[in-house]
């Protein structure tokens, strides 16, 4: 299914989400201007602008306070992506050249500060000190993972349960307040946020765990950025973790992590994870997530948004971008 049939409820408010983007490139220094157009011009999968609308059609859809949210967390979002291409030394990004490729590190830095202010102003909109307290916290939370995943480069002895805490600070923890964020800008009973927030983090961990698959399965071309990037950043993602619990002795990502830095190591590791029943375990791991969130979901109004919730949970374990 087509993300934009998935969208179907929302797809007109969307695209004001995508007309305030647009508007956000229009300032007065042509510079400045050409980063944000280049950051901010459709190519990306709108997923958590997307939940956010979807989740706040429950009940009372105050569509101006929804968009200020959906736009702040897409700002957000977008300014955590242009820093992590630029701590990766990433070339590419939704199919297109990076800021830190094209403009380097500093403007990289600038730049995504800048967004992270204007997904401030954003979410300052909502006039719900609730969403702006939450909006930060999920920023001290991406970066505590973004850190934790940098302390550990190259860090062979780390357990599942450290990478699931991990996928969740750095991608779930956004997730979670996309949904929650609907909830509560809603006026939605206090009950039914808390299950919009655990549809969001179920997903949202199905999600980097198929991100990380398609680091392993994908293609540049599919994904619109690099694969096989994560064992040459020293990540340790959960397709790794298993070849090594399954080859203690001795595997290719145990070599690399181990100083032995040859890409034949990396192709290596890529291909032995291919050919196992490694990514089938890791999808089971991802779907069980998803099916959780979905059962969650029945315990709210079966309405249109409702479904394409469950679609869209649907569409996370399926994508191939
Ligand atoms: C990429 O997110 C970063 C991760 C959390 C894996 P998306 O895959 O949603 O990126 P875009 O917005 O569609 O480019
Ligand atoms: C998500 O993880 C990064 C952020 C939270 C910014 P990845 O590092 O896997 O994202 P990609 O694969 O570069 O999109
Ligand atoms: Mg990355
Ligand atoms: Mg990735």
């Amino acid at each position: 299914m087509e993300l934009s049939q998935i969208y179907a409820p929302v797809n007109n408010d969307l695209l004001k989400v995508e007309a305030a983007l647009k508007a956000i490139s229009q300032v007065d220094f042509p510079w400045l201007s050409q980063l944000l157009n280049h950051s901010l011009e459709a190519g990306g999968k709108r997923i958590r602008p997307a939940l956010t609308l979807l989740s706040g059609q429950f009940y009372n859809y105050k569509l101006e306070f929804l968009l200020n949210m959906a736009l702040s967390i897409e700002l957000m979002h977008t300014a955590t992506l242009i820093h992590d291409d630029a701590i990766d030394k990433s070339d590419m990004r939704r199919g297109r050249a990076t800021v830190y490729k094209i403009w380097g590190t500093e403007p990289a830095i600038l730049l995504g500060d800048y967004l992270f202010a204007q997904a401030g102003v954003a979410v300052s909109g909502t006039q719900s000190i609730r969403c702006i307290r939450a909006f930060s916290e999920t920023l001290m939370t991406i970066s505590r993972g973004e850190l934790n995943q940098a302390q550990n480069a190259f860090n062979l002895k780390q357990t599942r349960e450290q990478y699931f805490q991990r996928i969740y600070s750095k991608t779930a923890s956004l997730f979670c307040l996309a949904t929650e964020s609907g909830g509560i800008l809603s006026d939605a009973p206090e009950s039914s946020i808390q299950l919009l927030k655990s549809y969001g983090h179920d997903v949202g961990i199905a999600f980097q765990i198929v991100d990380d698959i398609l680091d392993f399965t994908g293609t540049e071309q599919e994904l619109g950025k690099p694969s096989g990037s994560d064992l040459t950043q020293g990540t340790l993602t959960l397709p790794a973790i298993m070849l090594n619990e399954r080859y203690p002795a001795d595997n290719p990502v145990k070599r690399i992590f181990e100083g032995q830095r040859n890409p034949e190591y990396i192709r290596m590791a890529i291909d032995q994870i291919r050919n196992s029943s490694i990514v089938d375990d890791c999808y089971k791991i991802a779907r069980s997530y998803c099916e959780k969130a979905c059962q969650v979901l029945q315990n709210l109004p079966a309405t249109p948004c409702r479904q394409s919730l469950m679609e869209l949970a649907d569409f996370i374990v399926k994508r191939r971008k």
